[in-house]
């Protein structure tokens, strides 16, 4: 691609990488070098800047801290074994940004902006890509109101960062999963299907009591029953089912997910039947009990594909059965991961690559 905006570059003077232990990788305790920052302003987005992570300073008043304009999303670059960077489908992402953007009443970032600022910042930290298996350099792309008001009304101005963490996998073995039907992530004409910060703020207090109980994640349920599978608090919920995959369809409570959208199209191609329908907590149980519900997995960019072992519902934990080596869970992930390391043909034109 051809480079048509402008960015200025303030380097950094020392480069921290020395200081990370890229074999014991954890997940987002570790920020690369440079962050690019984008501010709004006067009605337009201005030069974006690629400067030294770190700190940034805003008056109390700032009103994303009071009212919550704040967005975001996750993808992933990966050192590809041609030498190139790539990233997966960044312009999915910046779709779904803009989505959000829109709901809660802040400015799109056009593609090109979005795409060169992206694409120098990892160019100038590519040293920070790992090349572990299983490992990589997550990129949090973000946006926040800035004005200083305390009046509840949308910001004229905002602040778009991207900075990058290098990470080993989120999930490092599979999961026990406790269905809600206490608290709730999403209604019907509510943000559910926005990334916003506020949507997390809200599922950190019963995932806590999840945790506390034994469990690492929870299963949302729909708002009006508990009735029906959404999606999990970090990733979107897909089953396997008599052969077929089975997940909740996307709507305005469930997040549209990067992840999910490419398993369903690599199910397609290979040929296994796809059902995005409502998928009732009752026929889950009742398909764990008698075997018809082959596999659970969550599919998001941090988790990617993570496999779900233990599914609780009304106080009881329901065993998933042992994953056979060609589980479709397993198949699937191999290939994304095939086509982000470049290991296999990227057919669907779904990585975007970057030269150095
Ligand atoms: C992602 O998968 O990138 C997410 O944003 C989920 C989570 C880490 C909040």
């Amino acid at each position: 691609m051809t480079e048509t905006i402008n960015i200025d570059v303030h380097p950094i003077e020392q480069s921290r990488i020395d200081s990370i232990d890229f074999d014991n990788l954890v997940f987002g305790r570790s920020f690369a070098d440079h962050m690019l920052v984008i501010d709004y302003e006067n009605g337009a987005w201005q030069t974006p800047q690629i400067v030294p992570y770190g700190p940034i300073s805003f008056g109390p008043a700032m009103m994303s801290l009071h009212y919550g304009q704040a967005i975001f999303e996750g993808m992933k670059a990966y050192r590809s074994v041609d030498g190139d960077i790539t990233v997966f489908r960044p312009s999915e992402n910046l779709k779904r940004l803009n989505k959000s953007a829109v709901r809660m009443c802040m400015p799109e970032i056009p593609e090109d902006t979005f795409l060169e600022g992206l694409s120098e910042l990892l160019r100038i930290d590519s040293a920070w890509i790992p090349d572990k298996p299983g490992c990589s350099l997550y990129i949090r792309p973000f946006m926040f109101s800035t004005d200083e008001y305390v009046g509840v009304s949308p910001s004229k101005t905002y602040k778009f960062i991207i900075f990058n963490c290098p990470v080993g996998a989120y999930y490092t073995k599979p999961l026990r999963v406790r269905v809600e039907t206490t608290y709730i992530r999403s209604a019907h004409g509510g943000v559910g299907f926005s990334k916003n910060a506020g949507n997390y703020g809200g599922s950190l207090y019963p995932t806590k009591l999840a945790n506390d109980a034994g469990y690492d994640q929870i299963i949302w349920t729909d708002a009006s029953e508990h009735r029906y599978v959404e999606e999990a608090g970090t990733m979107n919920l897909m089953f396997i089912i008599n052969g077929a995959l089975v997940t909740a369809p996307t709507g305005d409570t469930i997040l549209d997910g990067v992840t999910r959208k490419s398993v369903i199209q690599i199910a397609k191609d290979m040929g296994v039947k796809v059902e995005e329908r409502p998928l009732s907590v009752t026929e889950l149980i009742e398909g764990i009990k008698d075997g018809s519900v082959q596999e659970a997995f969550g599919a998001g960019t941090a988790a990617v594909i993570a496999p779900i072992a233990t599914i609780a519902s009304e106080g009881i934990d329901y065993d998933l059965p042992e994953r056979p080596a060609d589980a479709f869970s397993r198949k699937v992930y191999e290939e994304i991961n095939g086509i982000r390391l470049g290991k296999i043909e990227d057919t669907r034109d779904w990585v975007y690559r970057i030269k150095e």
